[in-house]
């Protein structure tokens, strides 16, 4: 069978998310006979070499957070003009969300840290699935568009690694504020002249929904009167679009609270907004140092976004110091077990369990790790135990028996947060570890590799000829 350019290239794209490499070689044949590679396929094989063992020490940077700037970005569509956000990730995820906007019809300038989006009058008011399958949080353009252009078609995003993660949320928001939801061919179709605002709860079966409570807030700011949105997620990524959007002439009162009230204006106008710090990346960072029995400084940060987390170390006896935007973690013995329960903010964050996970592998005694928010966040346990790791499942909860060391071995990430456990474990683990499938972590950590090896990691990115 012959197959077209383009054709090799997404198929190798979606096999390589879902098959294991043994079974990529056909596809890679193919792709080799073709006359050009594109280089975000290459990056898509690239796979990390790490030497592990040594302590990390000195002073990193932590970056924007990625999952505050993707709804920025969104937010940013409400208001014609130019919206200036500084501190943002250079990641994976915010150049397919800046790619996202382009289509739309958005100028967007990215250079170093700083994005200019440039808003016309007019927008395309459709999401498509070529992009929102590479990203889910594309739909944050759904509350936006709706809200001011009475319309949007964005793409149901389809499955993920982690678990189901419907949008029914979403879509119950916006049809509390009046919107028309019909799902046709794969996408959502929402209109509402104008959307008006309503009372109502946000929860569901999984509890609080993040993406929800923003996408429902970012549309309910140019509705017709008042929105109260009840449980509402607390997540400080939350009060980050709600201050933004306040920013832009929003009126939002109680964000990181379970109750959002939201007065609707006409018009916003653009803004300039910084980013807050990566809280996930402060906390992995914490976690790399910790396992490698090191001194670390994260500067950048935001500790006060991060109380379970250092609760949790500090309890198995890391030494932490904080400062108001800085933390110091040192880790001279082995720690004691953790008993880590994911919950909504301010609980132990669900994206911070597998390099916790990663963590209480080298503890001593019995740790459990309990996910109560997807329901198939466990895909780094098979990696783990390739990694010298104990783990027995039992339902959703981990138990992990402490070893004495990790060892090396090749493994492989499935998404962005059991890659970085996979590092954190391959940084303590006794010989070489290579790490496969690196652009699951390339999605939301910048530059990794830079900052490890600052802190002394011997560690190496690998392109993968195809
Ligand atoms: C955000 O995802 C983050 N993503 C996730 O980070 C994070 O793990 C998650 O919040 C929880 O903190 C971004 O910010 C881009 P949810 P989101 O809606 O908003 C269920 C990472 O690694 N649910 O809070 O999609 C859902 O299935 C990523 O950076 C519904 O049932 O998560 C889950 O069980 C991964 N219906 C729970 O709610 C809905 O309509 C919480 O999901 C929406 C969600």
């Amino acid at each position: 069978m012959t197959l077209e350019r383009s054709n090799v290239a997404e198929l190798v794209i979606i096999a390589s998310r879902t098959l294991p490499d043994c079974m990529l070689g056909h596809l890679h044949h193919q792709r080799t006979t073709c006359i050009t590679t594109q280089s975000s396929t290459r990056k898509k094989m690239d796979k990390f070499v790490i030497d592990g063992g040594r302590e990390l020490k000195g002073t990193v940077k932590v970056s924007g957070a990625k999952n505050a700037t993707l709804p920025a970005l969104a937010a940013a569509l409400l208001a014609c003009g130019k919206t200036v956000l500084t501190n943002v990730p250079n990641v994976m995820d915010v150049r397919t969300m800046r790619r996202l906007l382009l289509r739309l019809g958005a100028k967007v300038e990215f250079s170093g840290g700083t994005m200019e989006i440039d808003v016309p009058q007019k927008l395309k008011c459709e999401a498509e699935y070529e992009i929102v399958k590479q990203m889910r949080a594309s739909y944050y353009v759904l509350g936006p568009l709706l809200a001011r252009f009475g319309k949007a078609r964005v793409s149901l995003p389809g499955g993920c690694a982690i678990g189901a993660r419907p949008m029914d949320l979403h879509l119950k928001g916006m049809e509390a504020l009046g919107a028309k939801i019909d799902i046709v061919h794969g996408y959502v179709q929402a209109q509402a002249p104008r959307l008006k605002g309503a009372k109502f709860q946000l929860a569901g079966s999984h509890g609080v929904s993040v993406g929800a409570t923003i996408n429902v807030m970012m549309a309910a700011v140019l509705a017709q009167g008042r929105t109260v949105i009840e449980s509402a997620a607390c997540e400080p990524e939350v009060v980050s679009t709600a201050e933004m959007l306040n920013c832009m002439g929003a009126e939002i009162i109680g964000a990181g609270t379970p109750v959002i009230t939201i007065e609707g204006v006409d018009e916003l106008q653009p803004c300039q907004f910084r980013m807050i710090p990566d809280r996930i990346e402060a906390g992995s960072l914490m976690a790399a140092a910790a396992i490698t029995g090191g001194c670390v400084t994260i500067e950048d940060c935001r500790p006060d976004h991060l109380t379970a987390v250092i609760e949790t170390l500090r309890k198995a006896g890391v030494k932490i110091a904080q400062g108001d935007e800085m933390v110091t973690v040192e880790a001279r013995r082995r720690l004691k077990p953790m008993e880590i329960l994911v919950a909504p903010y301010p609980g132990f964050p669900t994206d911070m369990q597998p390099q916790a996970m990663a963590l209480t592998t080298v503890c001593t005694g019995l740790s459990t790790v309990t996910e109560t928010i997807f329901e198939n966040r466990f895909m780094h346990v098979p990696e783990l135990q390739r990694l010298g790791a104990d783990i027995k499942i039992e339902g959703n909860t981990a138990i992990v028996r402490g070893v004495p060391k990790l060892t090396a071995a090749p493994v492989m990430g499935s998404d962005l947060r059991a890659s970085a456990a996979l590092v954190i474990a391959a940084l303590a683990a006794e010989g070489r570890t290579e790490i496969n499938r690196i652009y699951h972590l390339d999605r939301g950590y910048e530059n990794w590799e830079r900052k490890l090896k600052k802190l002394g990691a011997k560690i190496r990115r690998v392109h993968v000829p195809m």
